[in-house]
């Protein structure tokens, strides 16, 4: 029987690819993060000087100059331009600030779709991301759909990149940050992040690392009976 796929949907700064990262790491299976695809693809259109105004008439032919694949390594899956494996380029405060407005384009969610789709074929992936519940996995066997409190999300965010407790101002800089783009992530029209029927939502805000992943864990074994 082929092993099941579950799905990690919520906002910037929930801890969807850490928590998925591991909940992968303790059932054996791989993980996929699609949030680094289309931060592979800003990432492509920057470096071409492809200048940001044309990005949003890009057709899909235009798309498929950039060899942008996913491959296997292990329990994760490496994203490559061409032979460059892509790591630190896709966390740049520019790439960070372009990704969401790209990931809105409907072309851009279109061809995006069939390597993330291959990602998943033969099951035993965990995938984190906006729509992998809703669009992406639309049968997979768990849906969970994570949240956590808006500073919760800023101060880990702020805490992950800086490596520090952030003070009150740069906190509610990051908080600002964050919800602008929860706020263009869910209100676009194509793919939008919203909760996919049937996934349970699992709220962060007052759990530990270990809690959340146990939680979910918790939630496979129940729902797949492993
Ligand atoms: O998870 P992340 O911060 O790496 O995601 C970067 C952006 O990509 C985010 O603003 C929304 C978009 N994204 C998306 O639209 N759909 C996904 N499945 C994953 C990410």
């Amino acid at each position: 029987m082929r092993p099941p796929v579950i799905t990690l949907d919520g906002p910037a700064g929930s801890g969807k690819s850490t928590t998925a990262r591991e909940v992968a790491r303790r059932l054996g299976y791989r993980h996929l993060d699609s949030g680094a695809l289309y931060r592979a693809l800003t990432f492509a259109l920057l470096s071409a000087k492809i200048p940001k105004d044309e990005w949003v008439n890009l057709p899909r032919e235009a798309l498929d100059r950039f060899p942008i694949l996913l491959r296997p390594n292990g329990p994760r899956f490496d994203v490559l331009l061409g032979e460059r494996v892509l790591e630190a380029e896709l966390r740049t405060p520019e790439v960070t600030a372009l990704v969401s407005p790209l990931s809105a384009l409907p072309a851009v969610r279109d061809w995006l779709l069939e390597a993330q789709r291959e990602a998943g074929k033969e099951g035993g992936l965990v995938a984190d991301g906006r729509d992998m519940g809703t669009v992406v996995f639309p049968d997979a066997e768990v849906k969970i759909f994570l949240t956590a409190d808006l500073r919760e999300r800023a101060a880990r965010r702020f805490l992950e990149r800086e490596s520090r407790q952030p003070s009150a101002g740069e906190l509610r800089l990051e908080a600002e940050k964050i919800e602008a783009r929860d706020k263009r992530d869910s209100s676009r029209a194509h793919a939008p992040l919203r909760r996919a029927s049937g996934a349970i939502e699992v709220d962060t805000s007052f759990l530990t690392f270990e809690d959340q992943v146990e939680v979910i864990i918790g939630h496979v074994k129940t729902l797949t009976k492993r």
